[in-house]
Protein backbone atom coordinates (compact mmCIF):
# COMPACT_ATOMS: atom_id res chain seq x y z
CA UNK A 1 0.00 0.00 0.00
CA UNK A 2 1.28 3.32 -1.23
CA UNK A 3 1.47 6.38 1.87
CA UNK A 4 1.48 9.94 1.69
CA UNK A 5 3.93 9.95 4.61
CA UNK A 6 6.45 7.67 6.45
CA UNK A 7 7.12 7.48 10.14
CA UNK A 8 4.78 10.80 10.26
CA UNK A 9 6.78 12.55 7.90
CA UNK A 10 5.26 13.81 4.82
CA UNK A 11 6.49 12.19 1.50
CA UNK A 12 4.78 14.72 -0.35
CA UNK A 13 5.33 19.01 -1.09
CA UNK A 14 1.60 20.73 -2.15
CA UNK A 15 1.81 23.59 -3.96
CA UNK A 16 -1.19 25.63 -4.90
CA UNK A 17 -1.16 27.84 -8.11
CA UNK A 18 -3.05 30.90 -8.64
CA UNK A 19 -5.96 29.22 -9.21
CA UNK A 20 -5.75 26.93 -5.80
CA UNK A 21 -3.67 28.81 -3.04
CA UNK A 22 -6.14 28.77 -0.86
CA UNK A 23 -7.34 25.20 -1.39
CA UNK A 24 -3.54 24.17 -1.55
CA UNK A 25 -3.59 25.98 2.43
CA UNK A 26 -6.74 24.59 3.45
CA UNK A 27 -5.64 20.66 2.26
CA UNK A 28 -2.24 20.87 3.87
CA UNK A 29 -3.66 22.08 6.92
CA UNK A 30 -5.62 18.97 6.82
CA UNK A 31 -2.92 17.23 6.29
CA UNK A 32 -0.85 18.43 8.92
CA UNK A 33 2.19 20.44 6.52
CA UNK A 34 2.40 23.57 5.12
CA UNK A 35 1.69 24.29 1.25
CA UNK A 36 5.02 25.03 -0.48
CA UNK A 37 5.89 28.38 -0.91
CA UNK A 38 5.31 29.93 -5.04
CA UNK A 39 6.44 32.79 -6.45
CA UNK A 40 3.92 33.75 -9.26
CA UNK A 41 3.87 37.01 -11.14
CA UNK A 42 4.78 38.59 -14.65
CA UNK A 43 7.38 39.67 -16.03
CA UNK A 44 7.14 43.25 -17.24
CA UNK A 45 6.05 42.04 -21.13
CA UNK A 46 3.17 40.32 -19.52
CA UNK A 47 5.08 36.46 -20.10
CA UNK A 48 4.26 34.67 -16.30
CA UNK A 49 6.96 34.29 -14.06
CA UNK A 50 7.32 30.82 -11.67
CA UNK A 51 9.95 30.23 -8.96
CA UNK A 52 8.99 27.18 -6.23
CA UNK A 53 10.98 28.06 -3.24
CA UNK A 54 11.18 24.30 -2.27
CA UNK A 55 13.45 21.14 -2.48
CA UNK A 56 11.17 18.73 -4.18
CA UNK A 57 14.27 16.24 -4.99
CA UNK A 58 12.85 12.74 -4.51
CA UNK A 59 9.25 13.50 -3.69
CA UNK A 60 5.78 13.12 -4.88
CA UNK A 61 4.47 16.80 -5.55
CA UNK A 62 1.23 17.88 -5.35
CA UNK A 63 -0.05 20.90 -7.74
CA UNK A 64 -3.85 22.17 -6.70
CA UNK A 65 -5.00 24.14 -9.45
CA UNK A 66 -8.66 24.97 -10.20
CA UNK A 67 -9.05 26.20 -13.90
CA UNK A 68 -11.40 28.38 -13.49
CA UNK A 69 -12.35 32.05 -14.84
CA UNK A 70 -8.99 32.64 -16.87
CA UNK A 71 -8.87 28.91 -17.86
CA UNK A 72 -6.39 29.52 -20.74
CA UNK A 73 -3.52 31.41 -17.76
CA UNK A 74 -4.51 29.06 -15.45
CA UNK A 75 -3.93 26.43 -17.34
CA UNK A 76 -0.71 27.55 -19.06
CA UNK A 77 -0.08 28.04 -15.49
CA UNK A 78 -0.37 25.00 -14.32
CA UNK A 79 2.29 23.30 -17.07
CA UNK A 80 4.98 26.16 -16.04
CA UNK A 81 4.31 24.37 -12.25
CA UNK A 82 4.33 21.02 -13.21
CA UNK A 83 7.02 20.75 -15.96
CA UNK A 84 9.09 22.78 -13.14
CA UNK A 85 8.32 20.13 -10.58
CA UNK A 86 9.48 17.46 -12.66
CA UNK A 87 12.83 19.39 -13.55
CA UNK A 88 13.50 19.75 -10.22
CA UNK A 89 13.66 16.43 -9.06
CA UNK A 90 10.35 15.15 -8.22
CA UNK A 91 9.49 11.80 -8.02
CA UNK A 92 5.81 12.37 -9.60
CA UNK A 93 3.46 15.11 -10.42
CA UNK A 94 -0.45 14.15 -9.73
CA UNK A 95 -2.43 17.05 -10.61
CA UNK A 96 -5.47 18.20 -8.33
CA UNK A 97 -7.81 20.04 -10.96
CA UNK A 98 -10.50 20.64 -8.87
CA UNK A 99 -12.77 22.82 -12.00
CA UNK A 100 -11.66 21.13 -15.41
CA UNK A 101 -11.96 23.34 -17.30
CA UNK A 102 -12.85 22.76 -21.53
CA UNK A 103 -13.90 19.37 -20.06
CA UNK A 104 -18.19 20.67 -21.91
CA UNK A 105 -16.35 21.03 -25.68
CA UNK A 106 -15.27 17.39 -25.41
CA UNK A 107 -17.15 16.42 -29.29
CA UNK A 108 -17.06 18.24 -32.50
CA UNK A 109 -20.69 19.57 -32.44
CA UNK A 110 -20.64 21.44 -35.65
CA UNK A 111 -18.10 21.34 -38.64
CA UNK A 112 -14.30 22.10 -38.02
CA UNK A 113 -14.88 22.74 -34.10
CA UNK A 114 -11.91 22.32 -31.73
CA UNK A 115 -12.08 18.99 -29.48
CA UNK A 116 -10.85 21.05 -26.48
CA UNK A 117 -10.86 18.96 -24.04
CA UNK A 118 -8.82 16.26 -26.02
CA UNK A 119 -6.39 19.22 -26.43
CA UNK A 120 -6.24 19.90 -22.97
CA UNK A 121 -5.58 16.38 -21.64
CA UNK A 122 -2.87 15.63 -23.84
CA UNK A 123 -1.04 18.97 -22.87
CA UNK A 124 -1.88 17.63 -19.26
CA UNK A 125 -0.16 14.27 -19.47
CA UNK A 126 2.54 15.28 -22.11
CA UNK A 127 3.98 17.95 -19.81
CA UNK A 128 4.61 15.11 -17.29
CA UNK A 129 1.50 14.31 -14.80
CA UNK A 130 1.78 10.71 -13.67
CA UNK A 131 -1.90 11.00 -12.03
CA UNK A 132 -4.64 13.68 -12.03
CA UNK A 133 -7.55 13.92 -9.43
CA UNK A 134 -10.95 15.77 -9.88
CA UNK A 135 -14.38 17.08 -8.82
CA UNK A 136 -17.49 16.43 -10.38
CA UNK A 137 -15.40 16.57 -14.10
CA UNK A 138 -18.04 17.07 -16.68
CA UNK A 139 -18.08 14.05 -18.78
CA UNK A 140 -21.33 13.56 -19.71
CA UNK A 141 -20.64 11.59 -22.80
CA UNK A 142 -18.34 8.57 -21.30
CA UNK A 143 -18.98 6.61 -18.62
CA UNK A 144 -15.58 7.13 -16.29
CA UNK A 145 -13.34 9.94 -17.11
CA UNK A 146 -10.41 7.62 -16.61
CA UNK A 147 -11.56 6.50 -20.34
CA UNK A 148 -10.89 9.90 -21.51
CA UNK A 149 -7.00 9.74 -20.16
CA UNK A 150 -4.05 7.45 -20.12
CA UNK A 151 -2.83 8.47 -16.97
CA UNK A 152 -4.77 7.41 -13.64
CA UNK A 153 -7.74 10.09 -12.98
CA UNK A 154 -10.01 9.87 -9.83
CA UNK A 155 -13.19 11.69 -10.18
CA UNK A 156 -13.82 12.69 -6.72
CA UNK A 157 -17.92 14.33 -5.94
CA UNK A 158 -18.83 16.78 -3.81
CA UNK A 159 -22.66 15.93 -3.93
CA UNK A 160 -22.23 14.44 -0.75
CA UNK A 161 -20.80 17.47 1.41
CA UNK A 162 -23.34 19.92 -0.60
CA UNK A 163 -26.04 17.99 0.24
CA UNK A 164 -25.03 17.32 4.36
CA UNK A 165 -24.42 20.98 4.08
CA UNK A 166 -27.96 21.24 2.69
CA UNK A 167 -29.50 19.26 5.42
CA UNK A 168 -27.90 20.78 7.93
CA UNK A 169 -28.45 24.57 7.40
CA UNK A 170 -31.80 24.74 5.53
CA UNK A 171 -34.79 22.22 7.13
CA UNK A 172 -35.87 20.95 4.13
CA UNK A 173 -39.74 19.59 4.46
CA UNK A 174 -40.79 16.73 2.02
CA UNK A 175 -37.62 16.96 0.59
CA UNK A 176 -37.16 15.97 -3.20
CA UNK A 177 -34.18 16.22 -4.91
CA UNK A 178 -34.39 16.94 -8.91
CA UNK A 179 -31.52 17.13 -11.64
CA UNK A 180 -31.94 19.43 -14.49
CA UNK A 181 -30.76 16.44 -16.80
CA UNK A 182 -29.79 12.82 -17.37
CA UNK A 183 -26.26 13.22 -16.09
CA UNK A 184 -26.94 14.86 -13.19
CA UNK A 185 -28.59 11.60 -11.97
CA UNK A 186 -25.81 10.38 -10.26
CA UNK A 187 -25.57 13.44 -8.15
CA UNK A 188 -29.44 13.67 -7.86
CA UNK A 189 -29.32 9.73 -6.05
CA UNK A 190 -26.27 10.94 -4.08
CA UNK A 191 -27.72 13.92 -2.63
CA UNK A 192 -31.46 12.24 -1.97
CA UNK A 193 -29.49 9.60 0.23
CA UNK A 194 -28.04 12.50 2.41
CA UNK A 195 -31.54 14.27 3.09
CA UNK A 196 -33.58 11.38 3.07
CA UNK A 197 -35.77 11.84 -0.20
CA UNK A 198 -36.47 10.67 -3.25
CA UNK A 199 -35.11 12.20 -7.01
CA UNK A 200 -35.95 12.55 -10.48
CA UNK A 201 -34.10 14.34 -13.23
CA UNK A 202 -35.55 16.47 -15.99
CA UNK A 203 -34.85 15.98 -19.75
CA UNK A 204 -32.53 19.56 -21.51
CA UNK A 205 -32.12 20.65 -24.34
CA UNK A 206 -29.38 22.99 -24.93
CA UNK A 207 -30.06 25.26 -28.07
CA UNK A 208 -26.84 27.34 -27.79
CA UNK A 209 -24.18 28.12 -25.30
CA UNK A 210 -26.88 30.29 -23.45
CA UNK A 211 -30.11 29.18 -23.71
CA UNK A 212 -31.63 25.43 -22.59
CA UNK A 213 -35.09 24.28 -22.82
CA UNK A 214 -36.70 21.44 -20.34
CA UNK A 215 -39.02 19.15 -21.03
CA UNK A 216 -41.88 20.01 -19.09
CA UNK A 217 -43.84 17.05 -17.71
CA UNK A 218 -45.54 16.23 -14.21
CA UNK A 219 -43.00 16.05 -11.45
CA UNK A 220 -43.87 15.12 -7.46
CA UNK A 221 -43.05 18.42 -6.36
CA UNK A 222 -45.94 20.11 -5.04
CA UNK A 223 -46.01 21.45 -1.74
CA UNK A 224 -42.48 19.87 -0.95
CA UNK A 225 -39.15 21.63 -0.75
CA UNK A 226 -36.56 20.96 -4.02
CA UNK A 227 -33.35 20.55 -3.77
CA UNK A 228 -32.03 20.93 -7.10
CA UNK A 229 -28.52 20.18 -8.27
CA UNK A 230 -25.98 20.15 -11.10
CA UNK A 231 -21.86 19.79 -11.22
CA UNK A 232 -21.97 23.81 -13.13
CA UNK A 233 -23.42 26.82 -13.27
CA UNK A 234 -22.20 28.82 -15.79
CA UNK A 235 -24.94 31.24 -17.24
CA UNK A 236 -27.88 29.90 -14.93
CA UNK A 237 -30.06 29.42 -17.74
CA UNK A 238 -30.25 25.99 -17.11
CA UNK A 239 -30.76 26.22 -13.55
CA UNK A 240 -33.54 29.29 -13.73
CA UNK A 241 -35.47 27.01 -16.37
CA UNK A 242 -35.60 24.10 -13.89
CA UNK A 243 -36.24 26.57 -11.67
CA UNK A 244 -39.46 27.72 -13.47
CA UNK A 245 -41.02 24.57 -13.82
CA UNK A 246 -40.37 23.88 -10.47
CA UNK A 247 -42.47 26.71 -8.80
CA UNK A 248 -44.82 26.44 -11.35
CA UNK A 249 -45.56 23.07 -10.58
CA UNK A 250 -46.32 24.02 -7.19
CA UNK A 251 -42.50 23.34 -5.20
CA UNK A 252 -42.77 25.15 -2.28
CA UNK A 253 -38.94 26.14 -1.67
CA UNK A 254 -36.59 25.77 -4.41
CA UNK A 255 -32.42 25.40 -2.95
CA UNK A 256 -29.93 24.89 -5.43
CA UNK A 257 -26.53 22.87 -4.93
CA UNK A 258 -23.52 23.02 -7.53
CA UNK A 259 -20.07 21.97 -6.95
CA UNK A 260 -18.51 24.61 -9.47
CA UNK A 261 -20.47 28.14 -8.83
CA UNK A 262 -18.79 29.88 -12.19
CA UNK A 263 -21.96 32.48 -12.10
CA UNK A 264 -21.21 34.01 -15.33
CA UNK A 265 -21.96 37.30 -15.88
CA UNK A 266 -25.31 37.84 -13.89
CA UNK A 267 -26.11 34.61 -13.71
CA UNK A 268 -26.46 34.04 -9.35
CA UNK A 269 -29.20 37.33 -9.73
CA UNK A 270 -31.07 35.51 -12.74
CA UNK A 271 -31.22 32.63 -10.54
CA UNK A 272 -32.79 34.43 -7.69
CA UNK A 273 -35.06 36.31 -9.48
CA UNK A 274 -36.45 32.93 -10.92
CA UNK A 275 -37.78 31.82 -7.06
CA UNK A 276 -34.66 30.21 -5.80
CA UNK A 277 -34.15 30.58 -2.21
CA UNK A 278 -30.51 29.83 -1.77
CA UNK A 279 -28.03 28.57 -4.15
CA UNK A 280 -25.27 26.45 -1.85
CA UNK A 281 -21.57 25.99 -3.97
CA UNK A 282 -18.21 25.05 -3.36
CA UNK A 283 -14.86 26.56 -3.35
CA UNK A 284 -13.57 24.67 -6.36
CA UNK A 285 -14.72 27.82 -7.81
CA UNK A 286 -14.39 30.79 -4.97
CA UNK A 287 -17.75 32.85 -5.49
CA UNK A 288 -20.04 34.69 -3.22
CA UNK A 289 -21.76 31.03 -2.64
CA UNK A 290 -18.85 29.08 -2.02
CA UNK A 291 -20.19 28.01 1.00
CA UNK A 292 -18.80 24.22 1.31
CA UNK A 293 -15.01 23.55 0.93
CA UNK A 294 -13.22 20.39 -0.96
CA UNK A 295 -10.02 20.50 1.00
CA UNK A 296 -11.63 17.64 3.22
CA UNK A 297 -12.50 15.75 -0.02
CA UNK A 298 -9.05 15.91 -1.69
CA UNK A 299 -7.01 16.04 1.96
CA UNK A 300 -9.08 12.36 2.39
CA UNK A 301 -7.94 11.15 -1.21
CA UNK A 302 -4.58 12.67 -0.84
CA UNK A 303 -4.34 10.79 2.23
CA UNK A 304 -5.12 7.43 -0.41
CA UNK A 305 -1.79 7.78 -2.50
C1 LIG B 1 -24.34 20.74 -18.56
O1 LIG B 1 -24.65 19.71 -19.07
C2 LIG B 1 -23.99 20.93 -17.12
O2 LIG B 1 -24.23 19.82 -16.34
C3 LIG B 1 -24.68 22.15 -16.57
O3 LIG B 1 -26.07 21.90 -16.54
C4 LIG B 1 -24.40 23.34 -17.44
O4 LIG B 1 -23.02 23.47 -17.62
C5 LIG B 1 -24.96 24.58 -16.84
O5 LIG B 1 -24.70 25.64 -17.70
P1 LIG B 1 -25.59 26.94 -17.65
O6 LIG B 1 -25.55 27.46 -16.26
O7 LIG B 1 -24.92 27.88 -18.63
O8 LIG B 1 -26.96 26.56 -18.10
Amino acid sequence: MRTWSFRGVPRLKIIGGSGGRLLATLVATKLGMKASETEIRRFPDGEKYIRINEDLAGQDVVIIQSIHHQPDELLFEYLLLCDTANDLGAKKVIAVLPYFAYARQDSRFNPGEVVSFRTVTKLIEDVGTSELFSVDMHQHRVERASDLFRIPVHNLTASALLAEYVKANLSLQKPIVIGPDEESEQWASTAAKVIGGDHDVLEKKRLSPDTVEIETRSLAVNGRDVLLVDDIISTGGTIVEASKLLKKQGARRVIVACTHPILAHDALAKIYESGVEVVVGTDTVPSPVSYVSVAPLIADAIKKL
